[in-house]
């Protein structure tokens, strides 16, 4: 598949999104968030893929935010079809069946951190430094940051990082609760790939399923109703007896996603 402003490879079922306008440290145009929503609905639709990974090209930056040079003379109509595109390319990428890592290699700031908190996990190079610096420019983080932030890092820290505009490194971030690991540069791309790998071994319909209950809970939906429905659902698929029975036989399962 080919894109303008994006790198999309498919290897040994991970699918790899990387945003690639190093020379604007990977600031989202409009056409790179339709492009990322595009690239995420493909490898969805790939049955050969089972984990997908967005990056930023380059050692710099993941994404230093949506591009400030598309927001001039915007009038408050286009601002709130803006807003709206990104918000449902992110809802999609939150909604995604098969797990999302962000890999974030530098800046995450703006909507280059909303797009790493749309993410199922996060893990992030130690140079990566994390902000939502919007008010700064007489705006809000409206591709879902105010909400994503919050639900992941709680009131206190959220309004203090968007009020504020403070920027924090990764160690900061992790502490924080916003990332899963950090680790060196050279390590990243490693990291995200054996976590992939590790749910590459489990049963996909089953991770999906973890991940709709869990979505359910931060989108204030009754999850408890979720996991029964999921769980039953669970007993319809062949995977979960292909599980079953390679425990009893001791042995790995050999899941199909059926
Ligand atoms: N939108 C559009 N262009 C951006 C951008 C953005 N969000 N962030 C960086 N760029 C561009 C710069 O304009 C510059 O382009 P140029 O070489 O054509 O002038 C290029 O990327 C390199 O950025 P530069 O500012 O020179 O790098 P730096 O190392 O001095 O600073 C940052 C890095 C991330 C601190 C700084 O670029 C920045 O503050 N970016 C904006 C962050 C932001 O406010 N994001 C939220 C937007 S809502």
């Amino acid at each position: 598949m080919n894109f303008q402003n994006l790198l999309f490879s498919v290897e040994q079922g991970l699918a790899t999104i990387t945003i690639n306008r190093p020379d604007k440290l990977n600031a989202l145009n409009a056409l790179t968030v339709q492009e990322i929503g595009k690239a995420v609905a493909a490898a969805n639709a790939d049955s050969s893929v089972k984990v997908i990974i967005i990056t930023g090209a380059g050692e710099k930056s993941f994404v230093a935010g949506a591009d400030i040079s598309e927001f001039e003379g915007l009038s408050e109509q286009q601002a709130m079809t803006l807003a709206a595109n990104g918000q449902e390319v992110f809802k999609s990428i939150e909604d995604s069946p098969k797990p999302v890592i962000a890999a974030v290699n530098g800046f995450a700031l703006g909507g280059g951190c909303e797009l790493a908190m749309a993410c199922h996990l996060r893990i992030a190079s130690d140079n990566s430094r994390f902000g939502q610096p919007e008010v700064k420019l007489g705006l809000i983080p409206a591709y879902g940051g105010t909400q994503r932030m919050t639900r992941l890092i709680g009131r206190t820290k959220s309004l203090e990082l968007m009020i504020t505009t403070d920027m924090i490194n990764a160690q900061q971030a992790l502490e924080l609760g916003l990332l899963n690991y950090v680790v060196a540069q050279a390590e990243l791309m490693n990291k995200c790939k054996e976590i992939a790998a590790k749910i590459m071994a489990q049963a996909p319909l089953a991770v999906a399923g973890v991940i709709a209950c869990v979505n359910d809970y931060a989108n204030g939906k009754d999850g408890f109703q979720s996991e029964v429905r999921v769980f039953g659902y669970c007993f319809t698929t062949e995977d979960n007896k292909e599980g079953v029975a390679a425990f009893k036989e001791k042995r790995a399962p050999a899941f199909k996603g059926k």
